[in-house]
């Protein structure tokens, strides 16, 4: 999709499809609704009037002008101008883009205020709002037909917008690429894949790359990633990508470049393992590595727009499944930091081996730790399948997480780490085991993973319901949403 800014007046646009938001305040419909409605010599408000259309959020209404230079306008609901409906531009841009691939129109043209911020959401909402996942789709789609979209900002400056423009490309495509990964069948998208993916990623924005195979997970003592991954045939993987800023102190004048690590589970396919799903809950499992895929969109976008931080990217990735080897009920495994762990189910498997990861994080020195995994089903019983858990031990290091998702306009909310349930994980037999009781299932995975991170400041995002969608809304598609690429971006570039 290409981006054309247009800084003149609308009135001299020639364009299929011109993008009109309006606000649903009585008389104050705002300024692009009324020069439009002038040029059309009123029409456009009596028809408006006369189809019931009030601007409200949400609420399209195209109408033909054919002699006008907009072929057609599509005026886009904005709501009340000032209400956080009124600012969802990438909404307003998706909705375009869509009716103009729905007409099969080459090209549209969206009216916006003259600003960065929202440049950026349109270009964000075209590209997201385009996504398709049908690449396997034998009989020729209607695909995206919408090639060029214009960007009528009157009286900005030409230049500074297209730093917007670019910046927004690359977060839409790192959120695409992660809603590409999780997408992908399972039997394509195994642990040895992501970390073809990875290495590709690497190659071409020039990251740090490390990727331990089996024997090396073993060498290192990564006991559990080793033991979830042990019933496949495909073997597990550790990746690890590394961002540098230019000039990166080590902290050996006494000076150290602050460095957080993103931690992404990567389970390509759970089934459970012995503590096998029933069929219905292990239909959409291929996504259960939507952490993964978050975290490499994340470091794609990170390493091409850069921050002032280290980045460390970081997925374990294994599949759960079941052969003669697989890890059973009752075994009991060292984790990297040396701690035994007691499988009670090996269908919380998650946390086994993100145990390892954030073992692996800590070591390296990391000042933050950001972790990412479609955890547990009771996550979304607790906040819906549109919200992800945020648990962290540090409340002003998860308050600059949750301002991140905000600004990023991802839903995250707090959920508490509770002392009290911490009894639940222990086992006469081990150091702790990997379930507790029924209730609070949420949060006593989120307890088990602090055993893990030591002393350092962490947060702990379960991304098990916002990560795969069962319908599409607005700018994000059914299936694989990546959710959280934006967070992470949006955090990378903030303060930690
Ligand atoms: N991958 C699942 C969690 C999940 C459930 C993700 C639904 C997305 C949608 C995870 O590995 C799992 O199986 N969790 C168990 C934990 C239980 C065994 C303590 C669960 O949620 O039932
Ligand atoms: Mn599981
Ligand atoms: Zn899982």
């Amino acid at each position: 999709m290409e981006f054309k800014l247009h800084t003149a007046d609308v009135a001299a646009l020639a364009t299929p499809l011109l993008g009109v938001p309006v606000f649903s305040d009585d008389g104050a419909r705002g300024a692009a609704y009324d020069e439009a409605n002038a040029r059309s010599g009123g029409l456009l408000g009596r028809i408006a009037s006369e189809e019931g259309f009030k601007g409200e959020a949400g609420k399209r209404l195209l109408v033909h002008t054919p002699d006008g230079k907009a072929k057609r306008i599509l005026l886009l609901g904005a709501g009340k101008a000032g209400s956080a409906k009124a600012l969802d531009q990438r909404g307003l841009a998706s909705a375009l883009v869509k009716e103009a691939n729905a007409r099969k129109l080459g090209a549209a043209a969206l009216v916006l205020d003259a600003e960065d911020a929202a440049i950026g959401a349109a270009v964000e909402g075209a590209l997201l709002g385009a996504y398709r996942y049908d690449k396997w789709k034998t009989r020729e789609v209607d695909g995206p037909t919408c090639t060029t979209v214009t960007l009528a900002a009157a009286g900005a400056d030409a230049k500074a917008l297209r730093g917007a423009v670019a910046r927004a490309t690359a977060v839409s495509k790192a959120v695409n690429l992660a809603r590409d990964l999780v997408n992908d069948p399972p039997t394509l998208a195994t642990p040895v894949r992501l970390a073809e993916v990875a290495s590709e990623i690497a190659e071409e924005h020039g990251l740090e790359i490390e990727i331990f195979d089996r024997a090396e997970i073993q060498r290192r003592g990564m006991n559990l990633l080793d033991a979830v991954g042990a019933g496949s045939d495909v073997e597990p993987r550790f990746i690890h990508l590394t961002y540098r800023p230019k000039g990166a102190k080590t902290g050996k004048g006494g000076k150290k470049t602050p460095s957080i690590a993103l931690v992404g589970k990567g389970i390509t396919f759970d089934s459970g393992g012995y503590s096998l799903k029933p069929p219905a809950s292990m239909e959409d499992m291929k996504m259960d590595m939507a952490g993964a895929a978050a975290v490499l969109g994340a470091m794609q976008a990170i390493a091409t727009l850069g921050s002032p931080y280290v980045v460390h990217g970081i997925v374990p990735s294994a599949e759960n499944l079941v052969n003669g080897a697989a890890y059973k009920v009752g075994d009991i495994f060292r984790s990297l930091n040396g701690k035994s762990v007691e499988v009670m189910n090996t269908d919380a498997e998650g946390r086994l081996i993100l145990a390892d990861a954030l073992c692996f994080a800590e070591r390296l020195g990391v000042d933050r730790i950001v972790d990412l995994a479609t955890l547990t089903g009771a996550c979304v019983i607790a906040l819906g399948p549109n919200t992800a858990g945020l648990f962290s031990n540090d409340e002003a290091f998860g308050g600059r997480v949750r301002a991140a998702a905000d600004a990023a306009g991802e839903s995250v909310w707090p959920m508490p780490l509770e002392k009290k349930l911490e009894s639940m994980l222990k086992t006469p037999n081990a150091d702790i085991k990997n379930v507790g009781q029924r209730w609070g299932g949420a949060i006593t995975a989120a307890l088990f993973l602090k055993e893990f991170v030591g002393d350092v400041t962490w947060c702990h995002l379960d991304i098990a319901g916002p990560a795969y969608a069962d319908k599409a809304d607005s700018y994000v598609p059914k299936g694989g949403t990546g959710f959280a690429v934006m967070t992470l971006i949006e955090l990378a570039r903030g303060e930690i």
